[in-house]
């Protein structure tokens, strides 16, 4: 089989590595990948937004199957018009894929199905919007409604800090259109997990659990950034707390979708708070982790592209999804500054180490090459995944990886998957 995968971050370079254990794969693509997917793909120079290209190019290039790792082109279509031209695709409609491109939808989704997550209340103009927060608690969160790089989300301690945070989304539209609603929600307490899961738009399976660090500096200091590292399983993801969320969360969203009529079929990512009062939907993804994949990944014994057919043909209460008993790490390597500016092209060294060990996978997120030598080219560069028997020998992993690879100005946090109270 020839397959396609869209994206060119380090979670399509995850899922191409796994895809390529998979024996019915003869050749795969990757649009428009990157440096370091070159080296297990062939790279397509098509941005992964440009749907009708990529369409074209799976129909002359005879692909079986398509992947999209990314949230844009989902929000955008990309499904819908793969099937309507006739060709194979993993990942949800945009009728579904809303699920992430709308906050406003979402909750609503929530609130309809009583499916546990914060009081909310949307709205489409400041002032309204000003004089809820005025007569509500502080702290109090702000959330554009559509996509925005996961950045759109202001947490506002003060009341002038939600007039600006409501300014700079609402009138200044920083997020563009994204910008046009929000959703103003009460502030929950309690550690944050990642339950990614395999949907069919009937039966959903579960993958192992994952916590992410977002914050640039160790401590959880410093600003939000697309994610520093990440581990699998979570520590505080117990079976108590699983058989609740299947229940309370996970089954219940995946009927209301269907009776929505907006059959999910692929990934829902639940971005979960252990509150209090039970676990909560913090929000929708509508399809993999970044850099949640680089754990989960790994930890699959399971053919990938197999489970992927079977969330495509409505059959994945006829497989099992098997995974490895053990434990995941990934550290990702920034560009010193990330996530604000930063420099492009220091050459890095020492990736041929990584490569002759098994129990260390490095993925590309931001490289180029250069004189037949990797360089960096983006905020995120490499995501450095250590494998062991549990979580400690993982991180100890992970880091002897970190101690392999370097470039000027690398910055990387010290504390992934350090227990925290
Ligand atoms: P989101 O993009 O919705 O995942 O939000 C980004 C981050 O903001 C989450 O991972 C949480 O840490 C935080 N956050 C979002 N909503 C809330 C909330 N209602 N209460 C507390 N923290 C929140
Ligand atoms: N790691 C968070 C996300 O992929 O949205």
């Amino acid at each position: 089989m020839k397959v396609l995968v869209v994206g060119g971050g380090g979670r399509e370079h995850a899922i191409v590595l796994k895809l390529k254990e998979s024996k019915k794969i003869d050749k795969i693509y990757c649009a428009p990948g990157n440096a370091g997917i070159s080296r297990d793909a062939q790279c397509v120079d098509i941005k992964a937004t440009d749907i009708f290209a990529l369409a074209d190019f799976a129909k002359s290039e005879k692909i079986d199957f398509t992947v999209v790792g990314m949230d844009d082109p989902l929000v955008m279509g990309i499904v819908d018009e793969f099937e309507k031209q006739g060709l194979r695709i993993f990942g949800p409609r945009k009728n579904a894929a809303i699920i992430e491109g709308s906050k406003a939808f979402s909750k609503e989704l929530m609130k309809k199905y009583n499916i546990p997550t914060a009081k909310y209340e949307t709205f489409s103009d400041f002032e309204s919007a000003y004089s809820y927060i005025k007569e509500n608690k502080l702290p109090i969160v702000v959330k554009a409604d559509g996509l925005a790089l996961g950045k759109g989300v202001i947490i506002c301690n003060s009341l002038e800090e939600a007039k600006a945070g409501l300014k700079q989304i609402m009138i200044d539209k920083k997020f563009g259109e994204s910008g046009s609603k929000v959703v103003v929600e009460e502030f929950l307490t309690g550690p944050e997990v990642s339950v990614l899961s395999f949907c069919d738009g009937t039966t959903l399976i579960p993958m192992v659990s994952a916590q992410d660090h977002k914050r640039a500096f160790d401590g959880d200091e410093g600003l939000n950034t697309g994610g520093m590292g990440t581990f699998s399983p979570s520590r505080i993801y117990t079976d108590e707390i699983a058989d609740v969320c299947m229940e309370k969360i996970f089954k219940p969203t995946v009927s209301a979708l269907k009776k929505e009529g907006r059959e999910f079929k692929g990934i829902i990512y639940f971005g979960l708070m252990i509150t209090d009062d039970g676990p909560k939907v913090i929000e929708y993804n509508a399809r993999f982790g970044d850099p949640e994949t680089q754990v989960i990944l790994p930890r699959l014994e399971s053919d990938l592209l197999e489970v992927f057919e079977a969330c495509v043909d409505g059959t994945l209460d006829k497989i099992e999804v098997k995974w490895k008993n053990n434990a995941a790490a990934c550290v990702i390597l920034a560009s010193g500054g990330y996530p604000e500016s930063y420099d492009k092209g220091f050459p890095i060294y020492g990736l041929e180490n990584c490569d002759r060990r098994d129990d260390i996978f490095v993925y590309h997120a931001g490289t180029a090459l250069k004189d037949n030598g990797f360089v960096t080219n983006g905020g995120r560069v490499l995501g450095i995944t250590g494998v062991g028997k549990n979580l400690d020998e993982a991180i100890k992993i992970a880091y002897q990886g970190v101690d392999l690879v370097s470039f000027d100005k690398m910055h990387f946090r010290r504390d992934i998957g350090v227990k925290r109270s």
